[in-house]
């Protein structure tokens, strides 16, 4: 991939005003010193979308996405940072200067062999596509599952006849050779040498990757033989693990929300009724890559699997694999009765999905009452398996908060002590042994102290994230001022790596630049959140004044701050959080 140096892209940066860019895509009104619209990347009727000016800087403050000129185009467009460049310097007027990679030749053999895989596997649909009407067999299974022309269109549904050599024969006379059709995976090779259509009577699902091109297979066997499904194998271009069926409908729904369902007929009912944000799997559980994919486009997932025990076991394994990637919150729509998505909503209909949609529950409490069925909870032996079961889940939560509120529930469930419930998940390691046993005044004491740091918290981040992008934007006073901070100061990565950034241009006499500290984060998330510390504007006439009071609250309330973090993870006892308070530091 080319790669262009850095003051290229801070050129391209520059001599692309953000208010002109946008304003193509979004009406923007002037407010104040910024201006705000309609958010382009979700739905809303009130306008929480602002573009500053003089900061270069977009933010959103409904859905959170944010970023500088280039990357509003990239999210906008949906391309690639390259593609991004290319566009704006041309609308600049830019020269871009020549780049070549060293192994050019050969990332363009394969990206060639992989577009004319693309091709054959289109052509292969649009075969599929055009058998259909061939068979009265196949016209009727359409029927029988309600898709009609206008669905079996917009999926490219299609029928691999029941013939050895329909498709290859139709291949071979549109040019394209025995290996790639091979390579595509549409042929199968016998022993003897002979290739055979490896779809054969069959109801086909096209499988598109995130950016449309064809893929790959499904295709399903239209009576009760085996295997019902059949599924393209494995290839230069497709992977069952590495992709998501519907994925490209899904990440154009403007929903930051997804459904995971298990099959093709369930996805295709669920887009039919209005859900264009679902996906299912390809014949696999749900694994780390198609995990990552999810959080890419998405910030929840829920799962909506078979309601069978088969279903049931593969969704608490959905929750362990997403919990562990990482971000997504997670939430699964139980839908009880013995069915699947596209069952349910053919027999009981839309308004009652939609209601148990809007019930979906946190992954961790459908868990607390699926395993909470399987027992007895009155029986003793019963409680502990129940709390074992559920202990392999709450290993997966990663805030200390989030793992208080379940154990509490669990433990008023069961009537087990909350810290047991704790300790058996291994998450708060005893660093330091309390040097006596606290009491239950102390405890609530340390709640007490615990909420006001809380509240206290939430400001001093907003502080420090003030702090940051006044310095920012004002080389003086960073100037003045910055001498007096140091990295300690901030907890968060995302300020320490905007500290270091200011550090070092002020080391080395540069201008900063929102594009090339943008272009320290690489993933979605961060990139928003640290838009979303540049996007904050200053509410004062002393801006000078403002800074020194931001550094001093900083330097205090931080101390608090930390004793109660330390205190939250035993790494300290009750006397050194009262005199870690007390002394302020
Ligand atoms: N699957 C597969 N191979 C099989 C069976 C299933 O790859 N032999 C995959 C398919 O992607 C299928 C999904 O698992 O869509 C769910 O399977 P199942 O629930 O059996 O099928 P449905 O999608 O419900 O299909 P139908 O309603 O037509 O029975
Ligand atoms: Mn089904």
């Amino acid at each position: 991939m080319a790669v262009y140096p850095e003051y290229v892209i801070k050129e391209v940066a520059e001599k692309n005003d953000i208010i002109e860019v946008i304003s193509q895509t979004v009406t923007l009104k002037k407010a104040g010193s910024s201006y705000i619209g309609l958010c382009p990347f979700h739905n809303e009727k009130t306008p929480s979308f602002s573009v500053s000016p003089r900061r270069g800087i977009f933010k959103c403050f409904g859905c959170g996405e944010g970023g500088d000129v280039i990357g509003f185009v990239m999210k906008s467009d949906n391309l690639s940072f390259h593609e991004a460049i290319k566009k704006l310097a041309l609308r600049a007027n830019i020269q871009l200067p020549e780049t070549k990679s060293y192994d050019a030749d050969e990332a363009e053999r394969k990206k060639e062999k992989r577009e004319l895989l693309y091709a054959i596997n289109k052509e292969a649909a649009a075969y599929f596509f055009k058998s259909i009407k061939t068979s009265d067999e196949a016209v009727n299974y359409f029927k029988k599952r309600e898709l009609d022309g206008k669905v079996v269109k917009y999926f490219w549904l299609g029928y691999a006849p029941d013939s050895w050599n329909g498709l290859f024969d139709y291949l071979k006379e549109k040019g394209y050779t025995e290996g790639d059709i091979y390579d595509a995976g549409l042929i199968r090779r016998h022993e003897s040498g002979r290739y055979y259509d490896y779809f054969r009577n069959r109801i086909m699902f096209t499988i598109f990757d995130a950016n449309g091109n064809v893929i790959g297979f499904g295709g399903r066997v239209l009576d009760d033989s085996k295997p019902k499904y059949l599924n393209s194998p494995d290839s230069n271009i497709f992977s069952k693990g590495r992709n998501l069926y519907s994925l490209n409908v899904a990440r154009h729904s403007k929903s930051r929300t997804v459904i995971l369902c298990e099959g093709y007929m369930d996805t295709i009912a669920l887009v039919k009724s209005g859900y264009e944000n679902t996906v299912a799997t390809l014949g696999t559980a749900i694994g780390e890559h198609q995990a990552k994919i999810l959080e890419k486009y998405f910030d929840e997932v829920v799962i909506c699997y078979d309601s069978d025990s088969a279903g049931r076991n593969a969704t608490n394994r959905a929750i362990s694999v997403l919990r562990q990637s990482g971000k997504l919150k997670i939430s699964v729509l139980d839908l009880k009765a013995k069915k699947d998505p596209d069952e349910y909503i053919k027999t009981f209909g839309r308004a009652r999905f939609e209601a148990m949609y809007k019930e979906r529950k946190p992954d961790m409490e459908y868990l607390i009452e699926y395993f909470g069925e399987q027992y007895n909870l009155k029986k003793s032996e019963d409680i502990v398996s129940y709390i074992s079961d559920m202990t392999d889940y709450l290993k997966l939560i990663k805030s200390t908060v989030e793992l208080d509120v379940y154990a509490n529930i669990i433990s008023e469930k069961t009537g087990v002590q909350v810290s047991s419930i704790i300790s058996q998940t291994g998450m708060r390691k005893t660093g330091a042994t309390s040097s006596r046993t606290a009491t239950n005044a102390d405890v609530i004491n340390v709640v007490n102290k615990g909420t006001a740091v809380n509240d206290n918290k939430q400001y001093l981040e907003k502080t420090r994230a003030l702090l940051l992008s006044t310095l920012f934007y004002d080389r003086k006073l960073c100037e003045k001022y910055f001498s007096l901070i140091d990295a300690s100061m901030f907890e968060n990565s995302i300020h320490i790596i905007i500290y270091n950034y200011i550090k070092e241009c002020l080391e080395k006499g540069e201008k900063v630049s929102n594009t090339s500290l943008i272009a320290k984060f690489d993933t979605k998330e961060d990139i928003n959140a640290v838009s979303g510390v540049l996007a904050l504007d200053i509410q004062s006439d002393d801006t000078d004044k403002a800074v020194r009071d931001y550094i001093k609250q900083i330097k205090e309330k931080g101390n608090a701050e930390k004793a109660y973090e330390l205190l939250k993870e035993n790494k300290i006892t009750l006397e050194q959080f009262n005199t870690m308070i007390k002394n302020k530091g």
